[in-house]
């Protein structure tokens, strides 16, 4: 057991219209007030279109809410792209940044992450940096390397425990049922706390905030949770139903 505030994220990716979204935060919003004081904390990232509508529905839940991008300017000509700022007006608390999908589907490099990360902490918002290797850099070998290189690429100056939260993401288990083993998961987060305690020193590492991502079910999120360095989840399919979003946060 940690101090560390277990994070319960949910990454809706490119999900949701107005009926569904709202119906699903204001579920998850009831649930939230019912239960009371909780010693996790609730975030939910809907697609840009939706934030506003969401922060309405979330309310006074206390359940934090979170965009999955966002440029590294604050303001400017960038057609189609959204600030830090934007974000923060909007009511969001986070930032998603260099989501795997993202630096594919964009090919966003680890300077590009590292510098919308900057741009997040310099809005007064806390950044969810992704970070985890592909498939053939695991079969190669590579899992440690790869993400040591993501860490020191993607972390900005000035990142602490308060303002930063590592999502450690394998891209081979996003989406695919598949996810490493129990073991697995927990020998690359406590190396990832050791490559942050490099980079940040013992007590920042010590503090901040390291997310399993990658097929977290119901079933499967209990045992993942309590491993010594798992602080959270980020969750996307199953962040798509009240019922096994909760579901995996009461496993908390
Ligand atoms: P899944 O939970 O659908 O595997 O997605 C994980 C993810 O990419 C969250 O950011």
């Amino acid at each position: 057991m940690t101090s560390r505030r277990p994070l319960i994220a949910g990454n809706w990716k490119m999900n949701g219209l107005t009926a569904d979204g709202s119906s699903l935060a204001s579920g998850l919003a009831e649930k939230m007030t019912a239960a009371g004081d909780v010693f996790f904390e609730m975030l939910v990232c809907p697609p840009f279109t939706l934030i506003s509508k969401i922060a309405d529905c979330l309310g006074g839940s206390g359940i934090a809410l979170g965009a999955q991008d966002c440029h590294a300017n604050e303001k400017g000509a960038h057609t189609g792209d959204i600030s830090a700022a934007m974000l923060k007006d909007a009511g969001c608390a986070y930032v998603i940044v260099g989501h795997s999908e993202r630096r594919t589907d964009h090919g966003e490099s680890n300077e590009t992450v590292r510098d919308k990360a900057a741009a997040v902490h310099a809005a007064g918002l806390g950044a969810v940096i992704c970070i985890g290797e592909t498939e053939a850099e695991r079969d190669a070998g590579q899992t440690l390397d790869v993400n040591k290189a993501q860490i020191a690429g993607s972390l900005p100056e000035g990142a602490t425990a308060a303002n930063t939260v590592i999502a450690y993401e394998p891209v081979w288990a996003i989406g695919t049922g598949r996810t490493p083993t129990n073991d697995e998961v927990q020998d690359v987060h406590a190396f990832i706390r050791g490559e942050l305690a490099g980079h940040l020193g013992e007590s920042e590492a010590a503090a901040m905030r390291i997310l399993y991502g990658g097929s977290m079910k119901p079933g499967n999120a209990k045992e993942l949770l309590a491993l010594a360095d798992v602080d959270g989840g980020l969750i996307g399919g199953a962040s798509l139903t009240v019922e096994d979003f909760w579901g995996i946060a009461e496993s908390v």
